[in-house]
């Protein structure tokens, strides 16, 4: 396979994306889309591909034999389905994080990919972060000694820009935000300790988000749209079909808007994850403490800061570097054209993905079951392990 030919369901928002993988020069070509809007397939011909064939029936693009891969960039609903029909239909595949919105769905997945024999990656870009591959490389090398405790506080401000205008806020699209964003964060905390979720609990509820506005009322036609601070007229880098301008105080909405979660790995690992989605401000936290040492990263893209402990376990620093990032060119501090390349090089050279499903998998099984979880009076909740007809059988 010289070039490797793409197909994206779900052209425009996320499936954005595309423009790294539609390189005629490169490695990879984009050849068409579908989506559910005919405007997202307008947007994809004017800024992916002007002559790309385009669908409102995916099942059009996976029956084309001049596809060899299809991207899975459409609202998390969608994934469970469009992944399993896409292996059935012969293609390698990459689908957008969180795998599915069900761990029961995700096991569908890696059931219908294993018995494809095709190539599968999860779109967790933040593993392709300077900043956190800065992190996973001092673990790794041991800096911390041993990862024994997490805490990660994650400002998802302004969190009603971007999750409470459209499908997100509801349970039967996302089934909460403690799996739809957070599902990054939880792989992180798996990626960074080099260990999976055992046991979950949380609490959490709907503070802010949320009321008694009418589902169908959308910001430009609102009479308070002039006063409310949460007006948010359509966006235009968006125009693909979800305008993000439905009311954020509308009825349908049930996921939570703050959520805490804490958590059991193996390895004897406790880790405690914030999400708070009406903060002023957008950050993620994440610290990490050692049996050694604690590493933690200032804000996203800039610095980690490395406390070590005297070897002689005395309680003062030996050691107390800053290190300076500096994200890369691209989408997500850079991740967005590292994450795409990687497919490629997975598909074409047999390379082994940094972003496994087995790890999309337990990411969705935490999320879940924290969402059970703060929706049951906090019980705690084992995660159920992959079935066994499939463990062994995959990267
Ligand atoms: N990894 C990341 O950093 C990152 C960032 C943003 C979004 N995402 C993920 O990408 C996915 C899409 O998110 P988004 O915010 O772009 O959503 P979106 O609502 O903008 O939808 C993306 C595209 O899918 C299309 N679409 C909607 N319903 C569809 C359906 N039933 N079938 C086919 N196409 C459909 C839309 O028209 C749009 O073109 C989500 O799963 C989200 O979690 C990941």
């Amino acid at each position: 396979m010289a070039k490797l030919r793409i197909g994206v369901i779900g052209a425009a928002g996320r499936g954005g994306m595309a423009q790294h993988w539609h390189d005629s020069n490169g490695r990879s070509i984009v050849v068409g889309a579908a989506d559910v809007h005919e405007s997202a397939l307008g947007w994809f011909h004017r800024n992916v591909n002007e002559s790309g064939f385009t669908t409102l029936d995916y099942r059009e693009l996976l029956d084309r034999k001049d596809i060899d891969a299809i991207a899975v960039m459409s609202p998390d609903f969608t994934h469970e389905q469009y992944v399993c029909d896409a292996f059935a239909a012969g293609k390698h595949v990459f689908t957008e994080k969180p795998m599915a919105i069900t761990t029961e769905g995700c096991d569908r997945m890696l059931r219908a990919w294993v018995d494809s024999g095709k190539q599968f990656m999860i779109g967790f870009n933040m593993r392709y972060m300077n900043i956190f591959r800065v992190m996973k490389d001092a673990i790794d090398a041991g800096s911390i000694g041993e990862p024994k405790a997490v805490w990660v506080r994650h400002f998802v401000g302004p969190g009603g820009n971007w999750y409470y205008h459209d499908w997100h806020a509801s349970s039967r699209n996302s089934t909460g935000l403690l799996l739809q964003k957070a599902s990054h964060d939880i792989d992180m905390i798996h990626w960074l300790t080099g260990q999976y979720t055992k046991r979950v609990a949380a609490s959490g509820a709907l503070q802010y988000y949320g009321g008694d506005k009418p589902n169908d009322l959308r910001c430009p036609e609102c009479p308070e749209k002039d006063q409310c601070v949460e007006c948010q007229l359509p966006k235009k880098h968006r125009l693909g079909g979800n305008t993000m301008d439905q009311c954020v105080f509308r009825q349908e909405v049930d996921v939570e808007d703050h959520s805490i979660m804490m958590m059991e790995l193996d390895g004897g690992i406790h880790a405690s994850y914030m999400q708070c989605h009406f903060t002023p401000d957008y950050c993620r936290n994440y610290t990490i403490i050692g049996t050694e040492g604690r590493i933690e990263n200032l804000d996203d893209t800039s610095k980690v800061i490395l406390r070590m402990r005297n070897r002689s376990g005395r309680w003062q620093n030996l050691a107390n570097h800053e290190i300076n990032v500096k994200p890369a060119e691209g989408g997500h501090g850079g991740a967005d054209p590292l994450i795409c390349a990687d497919f490629v090089d997975m598909v074409l050279d047999g390379k082994r993905p940094l972003a496994t499903p087995l790890a999309g998998r337990m990411s969705v099984a935490a999320g879940c079951a924290a969402t059970w979880s703060l929706r049951n009076q906090w019980q705690s909740v084992i995660i159920p392990p992959v079935p066994q007809d499939i463990q062994g059988k995959m990267y």
